[in-house]
């Protein structure tokens, strides 16, 4: 019987039963595919803008392989399935609800303890997400348990002699729980401590961080405006 891991990227395509993204410009198709009862997921670049499906699709399918391998077996994320070409990933279905989706209200307390335990787990594997700000890149699952997904600009931890780059990853690593009291504060703010909210204040004032996020804000979209189609 056909399975995931015979099919070529054309064929596992046309096996899509839901599309979580349509791919163009800079990002890839993020999709839903269905084999004989078997799921999986599907980020492919093939339909992204020609310059970036040659330069940044393949380092970024590259960087997410990376990093799947490395937290493969790390509850809560999902499991890398293949890498096809240089153009596209097949991972583990999460099961869930994007947290962007999840109205004011609908977070419990337990989400936000398991959500802590979840990006600690990431960090003992040795890899900080970075991008969990971004409310699409965290699941609810059908049983409360949260799942990390999107691992493309994640940073791993350098050797214990670089300690310029274990610096910057104990300040990721910090980033990711900073994110967590983010979520809690859009969707259950009462539920913020002391500690949280503190922190939420620090992350505010980091002229690192502001600087950061400027820096990432320009790069993209300078390289988007370079390297798409204009009409
Ligand atoms: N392994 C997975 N299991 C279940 N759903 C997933 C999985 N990977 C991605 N998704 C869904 O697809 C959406 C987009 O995926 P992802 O974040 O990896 O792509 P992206 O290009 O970064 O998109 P965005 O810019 O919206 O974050 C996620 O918000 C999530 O709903
Ligand atoms: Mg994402």
């Amino acid at each position: 019987m056909t399975s995931l891991q015979d099919l070529s990227l054309e064929q596992l395509r046309a096996h899509a039963v839901k599309t979580f993204r349509h791919g163009g410009g800079s990002r890839p198709d993020v999709l839903l595919i269905r084999v004989n009862g078997e799921e999986a997921v599907l980020k492919d670049f093939t339909r992204a803008d020609p310059w970036f499906r040659r330069l940044v699709g393949p380092l970024s399918v590259r960087r997410e392989a990376r990093a799947l391998r490395q937290l493969d077996g790390a509850r809560g994320v999902p499991r890398l399935l293949r890498v096809i070409g240089r153009d596209a990933l097949l991972m583990e279905y999460m099961p869930g609800t994007s947290t962007r989706e999840v109205p004011p209200g609908g977070l419990t307390p337990q989400f936000f303890e398991r959500f802590y335990r979840l990006v600690d787990r990431l960090h003992e594997f040795g890899v900080a997400h970075c991008d969990l700000r971004s409310q699409g890149n965290i699941l609810v699952g059908a049983d409360g348990e949260p799942h990390a997904v999107d691992f493309v600009a994640h940073f791993r931890r350098p050797r214990r002699w670089n300690l310029p780059g274990r610096w910057m990853y104990g300040k990721f690593c910090e980033a990711d729980r900073v994110a967590v009291a983010r979520l809690k504060r859009s969707h259950a703010p009462d539920l913020l401590t002391e500690s949280e909210r503190q922190a939420l204040a620090r992350d505010r004032k980091t002229p690192l961080e502001r600087a950061a996020r400027l820096v990432g804000k320009s790069v993209r979209n300078v390289s988007r405006w370079l390297l798409t189609r204009r009409s």
